[in-house]
């Protein structure tokens, strides 16, 4: 193979592999999408000026006597060359980085759409050349249509999954909370929560590292389980009370604090927290977010480490998907002596618009 045929397969090889890193954004940050961003450009510059010579004959209509296929094939070729100059120039729009002068085409539901298009595009483009080569006809169109929509529904499906999860989310903190009021009588509950935001040790490009963790509540950085905490407080008119880790704080990046409380969780970590004191309430309502399925360790340790004996110990979860999953089991292990109820289970894209959920639980276990 000539070395230009070399260079052309790396810089294919290399294009795919971008577009997968891309798609992981949330994980790589703003900075590494934006120079792989250049550098996938980069290999499409070298991918055209190899193959000039096909796309010539392409364009200059020499692919009149060409069978179906390579007419499919070039039909592709060109609409994939369009998406990707829309998308650079989306993707311009979008930069925070490298191109912040640029403002035209800034809507990232186009860049995602345009990338989606490009990933699955470029599939067929690629397998369409094997196609062309292959005697098996039959086989090598299914698996192209297969890989086609898996690429397709990964593309579509996976970084709105990933921004569900992960995105900044602005809240306007007083139509979030405020709102119909529920009578509690007797002792007022105290609300313990557990959230990421004061237990992470954030970078300066917090957005490049957010998570569903994370929120802009007028401008201000919020916990989703801390924005559940100020509903309960507005509903109840009652006290709030964070856990905070008082040593080692959860790393900033999200996979990284997915690692490190995986660890935790297999050792039976438990890290010390900030004492609470419980000893004015008869009732906690408690606030977490589910971490591989049970309560995050800091919250054992405040079940642990806390006389809750006698206390009912009301259940509010917050979830990428689990419902309660085990964590119920688990508190009631860690709590010993208390009466544990689940209330509810909000997922994490609900919980700046749950209120009025939150309120029909509450308002079912008050009192
Ligand atoms: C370390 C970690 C593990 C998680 N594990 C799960 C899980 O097992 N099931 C689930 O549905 N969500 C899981 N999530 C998603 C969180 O429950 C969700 O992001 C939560 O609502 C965020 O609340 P917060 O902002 O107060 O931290 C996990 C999140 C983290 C950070």
């Amino acid at each position: 193979m000539k070395a230009t045929g070399k260079i052309g397969i790396a810089a294919d090889i290399a294009m795919y592999a971008i577009m997968l890193v891309q798609m992981f954004y949330i994980f790589t940050g703003n900075t590494v999408h934006e120079i792989t961003g250049i550098a996938f450009f980069v290999c499409l510059t070298v991918h055209i000026i190899i193959k000039r010579k096909h796309i010539k004959a392409m364009l200059t209509g020499k692919l009149k006597n060409a069978g179906k296929a390579q007419k499919f094939s070039a039909f592709v070729t060109c609409l994939l060359f369009v998406s990707m100059i829309l998308l650079m120039l989306t993707s311009m729009g979008v930069s925070r980085l490298l191109f912040p002068w640029f403002k035209f085409l800034q809507s990232p539901d186009l860049h995602r759409c345009l990338a989606a298009a490009v990933f699955t595009l470029a599939a067929v483009h690629g397998g369409m050349h094997f196609y062309i080569r292959t005697v098996k006809k039959k086989r090598a169109a299914l698996l192209i249509t297969l890989i086609a929509a898996a690429c397709l529904a990964l593309s579509l499906f996976g970084p709105p999954y990933i921004n569900r999860h992960f995105r900044i989310v602005k809240v306007d903190h007083a139509k979030a909370v405020q709102g119909e009021k529920v009578q509690w009588n007797g002792k007022k509950p105290l609300v313990v929560y557990f959230t990421r935001l004061g237990n992470t040790d954030f970078d300066d490009d917090v957005d490049a590292v957010s998570g569903a963790s994370l929120m802009y509540a007028d401008g201000v950085l919020t916990g989703s389980d801390q924005l559940i905490a100020d509903m309960l407080k507005d509903m109840l008119d009652c006290e709030t009370v964070p856990i905070t880790l008082t040593g080692e704080k959860y790393p900033s990046s999200y996979g990284a604090t997915v690692s490190a409380a995986s660890k935790q969780l297999k050792n039976d970590a438990r890290p010390e927290i900030e004492p609470i004191d419980v000893s004015d309430s008869d009732s906690i309502i408690l606030v977490y977010p589910l971490w591989w399925g049970t309560v995050p360790p800091p919250v054992s340790t405040f079940l642990e480490s806390t006389d809750l004996r006698g206390k009912t110990i009301y259940l509010v979860a917050t979830q990428g998907s689990s419902g309660f999953s085990k964590s119920t089991g688990d508190i009631k292990k860690s709590a010993s002596g208390a009466d544990v109820k689940e209330v509810v289970s909000i997922y994490c894209e609900d919980i700046p618009t749950c209120r009025d959920t939150l309120l029909q639980h509450i308002k079912k276990i008050a009192p």
